[in-house]
């Protein structure tokens, strides 16, 4: 699973061990050069979640933007007194402009549903020079709505820090489907606090789970969900057809049909 590290101590408990096979499209919990070193095969579940990771983007970014959570608590406090002309209003999505940063198949898909609601998408270049996109400072200062779609790297690792926030509007909200260590949380909290930026929607945190006693969930304008990007019946169907073939086909000693890295 994601939340096993799978290292040099790991794999030195395996001498047998001859595929890795992980339940997720993301792998930056396999130390990918010891099982290199090894001999060890390394198999994900790309593709099949791009969709439904997309989806729960866009579900974060109007509950987020709409207040779905207050609006709920509201009704069950009470606090639903009246029809009244400015009760929770919140921001609305055509010709507002959303950043993507990463834009890889889950930021594209993203982009998609986000041109469909009326909304300007703009997406940051990769680190790597490649796919040129917006710089980064460019993407802050303009964006409406940030969403974290990259991979956890070292490049990526505390991208989302103080001084990215700060280059954010403060009317701007920023969504995370991606990895809780791409985003410096105490930072965020800071920054809501301090109204730096107006809100934030996490579907992954640091650590996971996020205790419940954490100081970040005290924030306001925070949204936090269980690490839920790929929880559909069928994408969670589809990612174990596919972790399960790239098992059998590692102890068979065949090519991997979904295969990271460069073993195989
Ligand atoms: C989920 O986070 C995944 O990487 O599949
Ligand atoms: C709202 O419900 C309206 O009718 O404007």
């Amino acid at each position: 699973m994601l939340t096993d590290p799978i290292d040099s101590q790991l794999l030195d408990a395996a001498p047998n061990l001859r595929v890795v096979s992980t339940l997720a499209a993301g792998f930056d919990n396999i130390d990918l050069a010891a099982c290199e070193s090894r001999g060890i095969a390394v198999g994900n579940t790309p593709g099949v979640l791009t969709d439904a990771t997309a989806d729960l983007t866009m579900a974060l970014l109007l509950a987020l933007a709409r207040r779905v959570p207050e609006a709920i608590t509201a009704v069950r406090d009470g606090e639903w007194l009246t029809w009244e002309p400015e009760f929770l209003l919140g921001m609305e999505l055509r010709g507002r402009t959303l950043g993507i940063v990463g834009s890889g198949r889950i930021g594209s898909a993203v982009a998609d549903r986000a041109r469909a609601f009326g909304m300007n998408v703009v997406a940051s270049g990769r680190p790597d020079g490649n796919n040129p996109g917006l710089p980064l400072d460019d993407l802050l200062a303009t964006s409406d709505i940030v969403s974290l779609h990259c991979p956890l790297t070292d490049a990526t690792r505390g991208l989302a820090n103080a001084e990215f926030l700060s280059k954010m509007q403060p009317h701007a909200l920023l969504i995370n489907t991606a990895r809780g260590q791409v985003l410096d949380q105490v930072a965020l909290a800071a920054a809501l606090r301090s109204g730096e930026i107006a809100g934030a929607a996490l579907d992954v945190t640091d650590p996971e789970p996020l205790p419940p006693s954490d100081p970040l969930l005290s924030a306001p304008n925070l949204i936090v969900i269980p690490h839920l990007g790929s929880a559909t019946v069928r994408t969670r169907e589809a990612m174990a057809e596919i972790a399960v073939d790239n098992l059998l086909a590692g102890l068979a000693g065949t090519p991997l049909p979904y295969p990271v890295g460069r073993i195989n």
